[in-house]
């Protein structure tokens, strides 16, 4: 299959692929993402098999505004239309209980779904040209880093989608923060680029899943059923060295060996100079370094590194998600120091 690919002012062609079936990249802010039409079984069991993606992992939905909620939703609490104004348009997914309308291949039976409301212009030009609920997981190969730009979804998907549209660099950089609504209390199920913070200022207590923090053994079911696979992670293995940045730099210089590659904080890179290195932007810019780790990841592996070293990055605000998505791609393989 040829991939087309469409700029920003050619949506409405784009949005044809939707309304017929085919499988459309689309830019988000957070990354891009593999768009279906949403009510159409047949459309998203071709995303599983473009993505290789396992089938127990289910889809969310993007919609233009809260107002779609109810087409698809049952008992939406009053916490989400308070989340839905304060957040969207933007990167959060609400986990709701469904209604019939959305078809198992979404879900993967569960009797929840997952809504979100994209900010990216072009993102909401797309949705709202085609008129559906745009079923879309990030648009890389299962268990590959996450996209965000279109180069880097080419990389995975050319000749596997019918299109891509061209919406630029993403200006979050990772993917949107999980909360279930349906237990009490609400439950944080991956964070992103809404902060774990922000939904305790709306929501007051906020529960954490467990598999945010650390590694899911074999058998166990995390409630978001994707963040149990090994997942962002570049071919080469990646140690994660968490303490303060200064520290872990030192640390990863002092067990740098022939072969390795660095993924670290701009002020360090002299440090590991004659080494592959990607940088993550300044220790202190957490949107940067949000913006840059999946391109770091993905640098690698069109290098011969053999082992990558990883400074992590304070987990606070949205360096939650950051540190969440290198420890990930490490297997949770962390060194504290
Ligand atoms: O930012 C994003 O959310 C991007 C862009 C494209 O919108 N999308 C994205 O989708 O990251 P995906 O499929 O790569 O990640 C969605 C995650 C998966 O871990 C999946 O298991 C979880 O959401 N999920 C989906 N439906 C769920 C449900 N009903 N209950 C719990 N977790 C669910
Ligand atoms: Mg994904």
């Amino acid at each position: 299959m040829k991939t087309k690919r469409f700029t920003a002012d050619q949506v409405e062609e784009a949005a044809e692929i939707l309304k017929n079936g085919g499988l459309l990249g689309i830019p988000t802010e957070t990354v891009y993402g593999l768009g279906a039409n949403g009510l159409d079984a047949a459309a998203v069991g071709h995303i599983f098999e473009a993505k290789g993606r396992p089938q127990d992992n289910p889809l969310i939905l993007h919609i233009p505004s809260a107002l779609w909620l109810e087409r698809y939703c049952d008992h939406i609490p009053a916490a989400a239309y308070a989340l839905a104004r304060r957040f969207w348009p933007g990167p959060l997914t609400m986990i709701l209980e469904h209604k019939d309308i959305v078809p198992d291949a979404v879900t993967a039976g569960l009797a929840t779904v997952g809504m979100r409301c994209p900010s990216h212009p072009v993102c909401r030009a797309i949705i709202q040209a085609a008129d559906l609920p745009v079923a879309a997981p990030s648009g890389n190969t299962s268990g590959r880093p996450s996209p965000t730009n279109m180069a880097d979804m080419l990389e995975d998907m050319d000749g596997k989608i019918d299109g891509i549209v061209d919406g630029g660099p993403c200006s979050v950089g990772v993917e949107s923060t999980i909360i279930d609504l349906t237990v009490t209390p609400p439950r944080l199920l991956r964070p992103g680029g809404v902060t774990l913070e922000e939904l305790r200022e709306v929501l007051g207590e906020v529960a954490v899943d467990e598999a945010v923090t650390r590694l899911m053994a074999a058998g166990e079911h995390p409630r978001a059923p994707g963040m149990k696979y090994r997942h962002y992670a570049p071919k080469a293995p990646v140690t994660v060295v968490r303490g303060a940045p200064e520290q872990s730099a030192r640390y990863i210089r002092e067990h740098l060996e022939e072969g390795d590659g660095v993924i670290c904080f701009a002020e360090f890179l002299p440090l590991f100079e004659g080494y592959p290195t990607e940088s993550m932007g300044p220790a202190s810019d957490q949107a940067e370094q949000a913006r840059r780790v999946f391109d770091a990841l993905r640098y690698f592996d069109g290098t011969d590194v053999q082992r990558i070293w990883a400074q992590g990055p304070d987990p606070t605000g949205i360096g939650l998600a950051v540190s969440n998505r290198l420890n990930k791609a490490a297997g949770f393989h962390i060194v504290e120091v």
